[in-house]
């Protein structure tokens, strides 16, 4: 009897230590299938690894343990002020990330940035009940206003107080307000706002000098957030200059390239920039086929410049990828797609399906590719072919499709080991960094509380791995970047973080 019971126990025990070991493998498993889980850190990378979970560690458990107070599961713009103040973010803030693959051009820099440009001469401004106009010209504007327009300068000079004209004035410049919730209770309010600002400042920014100085210092702003590399996407509207002189296409595509030679040249570390050209979606087959002639055009007259072929603007409202099937699947063996596609939460509609035609019609990247997880056979190809997910997590959260950023789809990607890089689609808009709050939000915010460092390296790794660079480019870009790496994990200083 004794000894039966002692079998047992030892049985037990046998039985026990097989579930542990059991549970151990299931975790162990998890981890190495998701993002970064094959990196091996060094003794190095360990401490800064070692500093950065601990911040993450003491974030996550407060929320944990206080969720009334948990800022990731309400709107970016009531945390947004203070997130600089997080020490996690910190670190993130001067780790190199790589570069972003995902960003449209009018909506990188500042609101405070484009007030500025408000100071320069030349500019007509048209006050409308709720809006603005904005045009340079040498004299009055003959477009619509239904008002008048006067000169900026003047109207300043009028107005009784300059702070609050300013103040008035930058808020047409940003889609932030403090009361999201009741000012954009859906996707519709939002993506009008949204639209709104584009269709607002494009007129003031194509003026050819702004344009030329603007990419620039946008440039300028993510080699300042350690981001060394950039492809933007471009409706590449006309530029035009006082005297109402327009310019071909292909020279604002152009001036691109002038800005970005300028900037190599005063920033060697800088590993360098390109175009995807992204007009707007809701056009018929005959615009689309003026498009794909402009990229074919681009593409012959600067080709290392030029990163392929985009469509833009909400995609429940425009035409669906399938619309267009003879001609872009024609255009495919020649351009390089970086589809926008399944940004929605419209399960089974046509929006949702341009997950499937952006991957037949061999899409190298997706942008947000937000409803992938409702698609396991796309996301078997995505992981065939190796197809780059554009992730964007502040915009997805901006933009009304995730209220709470625990729920965004990334974890899973994360989870499975997706081929994601992360980007910050229109981060001047939201007054967002150029990426490093993206960053923070999916490391923080999204990913497990678990993931560390080896998942921040890979998916700053990723963002070469999947950008549209040459072979030999991507070479370099890859000993450019371990170097700043190196740089970083060397001269880290975790007490540097501690006040
Ligand atoms: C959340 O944000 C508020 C300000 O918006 C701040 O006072 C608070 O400390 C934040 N909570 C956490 C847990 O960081
Ligand atoms: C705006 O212009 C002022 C004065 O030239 C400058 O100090 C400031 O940095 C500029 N701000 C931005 C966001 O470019
Ligand atoms: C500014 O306004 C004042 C009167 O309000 C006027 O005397 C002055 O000439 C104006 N200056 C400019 C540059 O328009
Ligand atoms: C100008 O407007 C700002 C912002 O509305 C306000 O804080 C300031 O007191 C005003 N200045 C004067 C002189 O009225
Ligand atoms: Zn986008």
């Amino acid at each position: 009897m004794r000894l039966l019971s002692i079998t047992l126990l030892c049985l037990h025990a046998v039985l026990a230590f097989d579930y542990q070991a059991k549970r151990a493998k299931i975790m162990r498993d998890e981890s190495l299938m998701s993002i970064g889980g094959q990196i091996e850190l060094t003794d190095k990378e360990s401490n800064v690894n070692n500093c950065l979970m601990q911040h993450k560690f003491q974030e996550v458990d407060y929320g944990f343990s206080n969720p009334q107070y948990y800022n990731f599961s309400r709107h970016f713009f009531s945390y947004r002020n203070i997130i600089p103040k997080s020490k996690a973010y910190k670190i993130i803030r001067d780790m190199p990330k790589g570069g972003a693959l995902h960003i449209h051009d009018m909506g990188i820099l500042s609101p405070d940035y484009l007030l500025n440009i408000t100071y320069m001469e030349n500019l007509y401004v048209c006050f409308e009940k709720r809006d603005i106009k904005l045009l340079f010209a040498n004299k009055t504007p003959e477009a619509k206003c239904h008002t008048t327009w006067q000169l900026m300068s003047e109207a300043r000079n009028n107005s009784r107080n300059v702070t609050k004209f300013d103040a008035a004035l930058r808020s047409h410049f940003s889609i932030c307000v403090n009361n999201p919730d009741v000012i954009y209770p859906s996707i519709k309010e939002v993506w009008d706002a949204f639209m709104g600002y584009f269709k607002r400042v494009a007129p003031m920014m194509t003026y050819r000098p702004v344009w030329e100085q603007y990419f620039y210092d946008a440039l300028e702003k993510f080699r300042k957030d350690n981001v060394m590399y950039v492809e933007v996407r471009s409706v590449l509207i006309n530029l035009y200059e006082l005297d109402g002189t327009a310019y071909d296409q292909l020279i604002t595509a152009k001036t691109y390239q002038k800005a970005i030679k300028r900037f190599m040249k005063a920033n060697p570390d800088f590993i360098g920039a390109k175009i995807i050209y992204a007009p707007a979606r809701n056009v018929d087959r005959v615009k689309l086929g003026e498009y794909l002639q402009l990229a074919y055009r681009i593409k012959a007259d600067m080709p290392e410049y030029f990163a392929g072929f985009d469509l833009v603007g909400q995609e429940d409202l425009g035409n669906p990828l399938v619309e267009f099937l003879p001609q872009l699947r024609e255009a495919a063996k020649d351009l390089n797609y970086f589809f926008h596609a399944g940004e929605t939460n419209w399960y089974g509609t046509l929006t949702d399906e341009n997950l499937i035609d952006a991957v037949l019609l061999g899409a190298k990247r997706i942008g947000h590719a937000y409803a992938l997880p409702k698609h396991p056979s796309i996301v078997k190809e995505i992981l065939e072919n190796d197809i780059g997910l554009e992730v964007n997590v502040i915009s997805n959260s901006v933009l009304a499709l995730v209220h709470d950023v625990r729920n965004h789809p990334l974890s899973l990607f994360i989870a499975q080991g997706l081929p994601v890089v992360l980007s910050s689609d229109d981060p001047g808009i939201w007054e967002a960094d150029p990426l490093t709050d993206d960053f923070y939000v999916a490391f923080v915010g999204v990913a497990s509380r678990l993931a560390d460092l080896r998942l921040l390296k890979q998916l700053a790794l990723n963002s070469l791995k999947y950008s549209a660079l040459g072979v030999k480019e991507k070479d370099l870009a890859i000993a450019k970047f371990g170097r700043q790496w190196d740089d970083f994990v060397n001269n880290f200083d975790c007490s540097r973080y501690d006040q």
